[in-house]
C-alpha cells in the first residue's frame, strides 16, 4: 500500500501511519530532525515553543507504558497542550463508535490524533475520516504498523553504526505477530541496510516473509552470523489465537538470547528491544542488562523522534541541523551563549521576540487574540 494520504500537496509529512510508501529521503528528514532535538534532554528548560497553542489528545485504546509516555514528554517539550484519554472511563466503553468519538473531539478543536488501537487499519481510518487540519500519527494499529517505533530503533542505530548500507540486521522472534518488525524491515529496506534476516519459528512467521525483502533463518545459532544488530522481540501471547509453541521455556532455548549465542554476532553487535521485555522467554537478563544492550537507549530516543514527527506533521519542524545548542535559559549551563535580550529563540520562531506593546501574548494569525 503506498499511502500518499500520509504526504500533502507539497509531498510534505500530514499524517504518520506507516513507512511503508516513505522515500528514504523523508525518513532521513526525520532522523535528522530528530538529531536536532536530542541534545535537549540534558537542558535544564527541556522546552521549545514549536507546538504552542496546539492541542494534542492521545487516543489509546491498548495499553502502553513507553510509547504513551514518550508521546505525552514529546508534545509537551514542544508545548503543545496534551489530553491523555483514557479509554477506560471515556464514552468509547459505552458503546460510542470510533468515529463518534473522533467527531466529539474534533468539536474540541484539537490538532492531532496519538492512535493506538488492536485493529489493523484504525489510524489510518482516522486520518482519512478526521478534519483537514488534523494530522495522525499510529502509534501502533493492531499487526500492521509501529512506525515512531520503527524510527527510533533507526535513530538509535544511526547514532551507534553511522551508515546502514554495511549493516546486517536480524529480527528474532515472534514476527507473524509483530507491527514493530513489519515497520523495521520496512525502514531498514528503505534506508539501505545490506541485509534484513528474521530468525523465528515456522510457527511464528508470517506466510511468504520473503517477499518482505527479508533472508529467513530457523536457527539462531546459525542466523547471528555476521549480524551488526540483534532486534529481540516479545511473543505476543495476546495476538496468538492458538498455542504456536510448546513452552516458553523451549522457546527459551531454541531462541532465547543469552550471552553465549551473542556472542556468535559480530563482537560489537548491539542488542535492541522495543519492550516490553521478557526475561528469560526471549532474552535473558545478563544479555538485556549486558554492554552490548541498547535498549533504554531506545526508550530515551523516542521522546527525540516522536517530537520530529510531530512536528514535521505540523509543519513546524525546524530545518535539520539548525536548531541544536540555541535552546538558551539564562544560568543553563548546558546550553549555549545567552541572546542579546536574554529571549529565549528558535530560529524560525516568528512568534518569539520582544513582548508586545500592550504586554499581551499573541500570536501572528490568531485573530481572536487582543489587538
Ligand atoms: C508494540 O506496541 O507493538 C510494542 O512496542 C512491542 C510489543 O508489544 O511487544
Amino acid at each position: 500500500m503506498t499511502d500518499n494520504l500520509q504526504l500533502n500537496a507539497e509531498g510534505k509529512l500530514k499524517h504518520f501511519l506507516t513507512i511503508e510508501g516513505l522515500s528514504k529521503a523523508l525518513l532521513t528528514e526525520i532522523l535528522d530532525t530528530a538529531e536536532s532535538f536530542a541534545g535537549m534532554s540534558e537542558h535544564q528548560v527541556k522546552k521549545v515553543p514549536l507546538l504552542r497553542g496546539k492541542t494534542i489528545v492521545n487516543l489509546f485504546f491498548e495499553n502502553s507504558t513507553r510509547t504513551r509516555t514518550t508521546f505525552e514528554l514529546a508534545a509537551t517539550r514542544l508545548s503543545a497542550d496534551v489530553i491523555n484519554m483514557n479509554i477506560a472511563t471515556s464514552a468509547t466503553s459505552k458503546g460510542e463508535s470510533l468515529l463518534d468519538t473522533i467527531r466529539n473531539l474534533e468539536a474540541m478543536f484539537v490538532d492531532m490524533f496519538v492512535v493506538r488501537h488492536a485493529l489493523s487499519g484504525a489510524a489510518h481510518f482516522i486520518a482519512q475520516q478526521t478534519a483537514p487540519h488534523i494530522s495522525v500519527i499510529n502509534a501502533g494499529d493492531g499487526q500492521h504498523a509501529h512506525p515512531t517505533q520503527a524510527m527510533l530503533d533507526m535513530f538509535t542505530i544511526r547514532q551507534i553504526k553511522r551508515d546502514f548500507s554495511s549493516l546486517r540486521v536480524a529480527i528474532i522472534g515472534d514476527i507473524l505477530h509483530s507491527r514493530v518488525a513489519r515497520s523495521e524491515i520496512q525502514a531498514l529496506n528503505t534506508l539501505g541496510a545490506a541485509e534484513v534476516r528474521v530468525i523465528a519459528p515456522k510457527t511464528l512467521l508470517p506466510a511468504h516473509v520473503e517477499s518482505l525483502g527479508v533472508n529467513v533463518s530457523h536457527n539462531l545459532t546459525e542466523g547471528l552470523k555476521d549480524i551488526d544488530v540483534v532486534m529481540m522481540l516479545r511473543l505476543q501471547k495476546e495476538r496468538m489465537s492458538s498455542a504456536l509453541l510448546p513452552s516458553e521455556s523451549e522457546y527459551f532455548k531454541c531462541f532465547g538470547l543469552t550471552e553465549e549465542k551473542l556472542k556468535i554476532a559480530k563482537p560489537d553487535a548491539i542488542v535492541m528491544h522495543p519492550g516490553p521485555i521478557n526475561r528469560g522467554v526471549e532474552i535473558d537478563s545478563k544479555v538485556a542488562d549486558g554492554p552490548q544492550s541498547v535498549i533504554l537507549k531506545q526508550v530515551s530516543n523516542g521522546i527525540a523522534v516522536r517530537m520530529a514527527v510531530m512536528a514535521m506533521a505540523m509543519q513546524t519542524a525546524p530545518a535539520p541541523g539548525r536548531f541544536s545548542g540555541i535552546h538558551t535559559i539564562p544560568g543553563d549551563r548546558h546550553a549555549g551563549s545567552l541572546p542579546a535580550g536574554g529571549i529565549h529563540t528558535i530560529p524560525g520562531d516568528r512568534h518569539a521576540g520582544s513582548l508586545p506593546a500592550n504586554g499581551i501574548h499573541t500570536i501572528p494569525g490568531d485573530k481572536s487574540g487582543v489587538a
